[in-house]
């Protein structure tokens, strides 16, 4: 699952020591393990093997440059919500045949840039938006191809937060509109719409909400086709979820053994978007304890993360495992204590973990927040004026800076 292993008593990430870089590189700090990355990526490209999918690997997820270009470099597209996003794709060295730009509140200004890059598909998330794009790409003088994303009205069983394909998100197109896109797809000169996407949501452990939205797509894509309309994209999204404690998420076979006879049915090219599922176990947010705080009715270990750093549990409510980096074994003179484990900002809802047991722990200890590489970093802020976090890459035994710590200078570098 991942490759961050106690040795002798001390948290590792692949060969190297995790103490020893949070000495080198301060806390708190995000570190990733490249090999982790591409296992993921590459199980999931082995099980969908027989349809030979383009895997777009959602850079919202994780978006440092770095790991992007290590996943270019694999061969894998990117799928992308915004400009910003596109910049980041394409200093990474992303082709841009490889590109997917899916977001319903796409600017004219981010059209233009992603139609003057040649941008393989637009996944369209409104009527309006589809004509935003036909009027500049005529401005332009390109045809750009555009996908649907169809909201399939599916439950996905996963945080309200994080579903996109139910009829009540804002995601999406319902499929009689659709329907009614293609049929009139003449209207838009400068488009070739040739695709359809979903993506029902987020840390789906369970394959059954994948294929109830793409047997509702695959008939409606069979319905256009019986019409003489074809479609030569069908994107599936991403959406896997992971292990953050007991789940028994479905593995990327088993993910590819309930969705592939439907997919092998249809004549288009297959496109994935996974996120989480590459990046979500590939990384560990290690942070220092500050104070036990000991109070009457509960402990708190304040350490130097918070929610700024890190805000899936106070936005979602999300676990993450959290394990000292020196695990201490229990011997009868330790004290074994439960703690709620928070940050340093002003909110009471700045908390990493609730009510945790911790043999022995002491101020100045290190702990590691696991599987934080996907929607960690990449949601960060300066909340509180506190700096980001710094990122370090593990590779092969040696551990590479990837992003360094922001400075007090760089929280006003833009305020004039
Ligand atoms: C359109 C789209 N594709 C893919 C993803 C990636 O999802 P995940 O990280 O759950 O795989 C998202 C996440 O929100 C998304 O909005």
């Amino acid at each position: 699952m991942h490759d961050f292993k106690y040795r002798h008593s001390e948290l590792y990430c692949e060969s190297v020591n995790i103490a020893r870089l949070a000495k080198k590189y301060g806390t708190p700090l995000y570190v990733y393990s490249r090999k982790t990355f591409l296992d993921h990526y590459r199980k999931l490209q082995a099980a969908f093997r027989d349809v030979r999918p383009l895997i777009c690997y959602s850079v919202k997820a994780n978006s440092n440059t770095s790991i992007l270009r290590m996943l270019v470099k694999e061969g894998a597209g990117l799928d992308i919500v915004s400009g910003g996003e596109l910049y980041r794709a394409l200093r990474a060295g992303a082709s841009p045949r490889k590109i997917v730009y899916a977001g319903v509140g796409k600017t004219e200004k981010e059209i233009e840039y992603a139609i003057r890059q040649n941008s393989l598909l637009f996944n369209v998330e409104s009527l309006p938006e589809l004509r935003a794009i036909d009027s500049v790409a005529g401005r332009l003088g390109k045809t750009q191809a555009c996908a649907l994303r169809i909201n399939p009205d599916v439950k996905a069983k996963t945080h309200k937060y994080i579903t996109t394909g139910h009829k009540q998100n804002k995601f999406g197109i319902d499929i009689a509109t659709a329907r009614n896109i293609f049929l009139n797809r003449g209207q838009f000169e400068n488009l070739d719409i040739a695709g359809v996407h979903t993506h029902i949501g987020s840390q789906i452990v369970d394959a059954r909400p994948f294929v109830n939205a793409i047997r509702k797509l695959a008939g409606f894509v069979r319905g256009l086709e019986a019409g003489g309309i074809r479609v030569k994209w069908f994107n599936i999204g991403g959406g896997l979820g992971i292990i953050y404690s007991g789940e028994r998420p479905q593995t990327a076979q088993e993910y590819a053994r309930a969705v592939l006879p439907l997919l092998k049915k249809l004549n288009a090219r297959i496109i994935l978007e996974p996120g989480r599922f590459i990046s979500g176990n590939s990384g560990v947010l290690v942070t220092k304890v500050i104070y036990l705080k000991e109070a009457p009715r509960k402990n708190f270990a304040i350490v130097d993360a918070a929610m700024n750093d890190l805000i899936r549990p106070s936005l979602y409510g999300a676990y993450h495992e959290v394990l000292p980096l020196k695990s201490a074994p229990y011997t009868t003179s330790k004290k074994i204590r439960n703690y709620d484990v928070v940050g340093p900002v002003c909110e009471s809802g700045d908390f990493l973990a609730r009510n945790r047991r911790f043999i022995d722990l002491q101020e100045g200890d290190l702990l590691a927040v696991m599987s934080a590489g996907a929607y960690g970093f990449s949601m960060s802020s300066v909340y509180n004026s506190r700096p980001r976090a710094a990122e370090v890459l593990v590779d092969a035994g040696r551990a590479r800076l990837i992003t360094r710590r922001e400075t007090y200078s760089d929280l006003v570098h833009t305020e004039r």
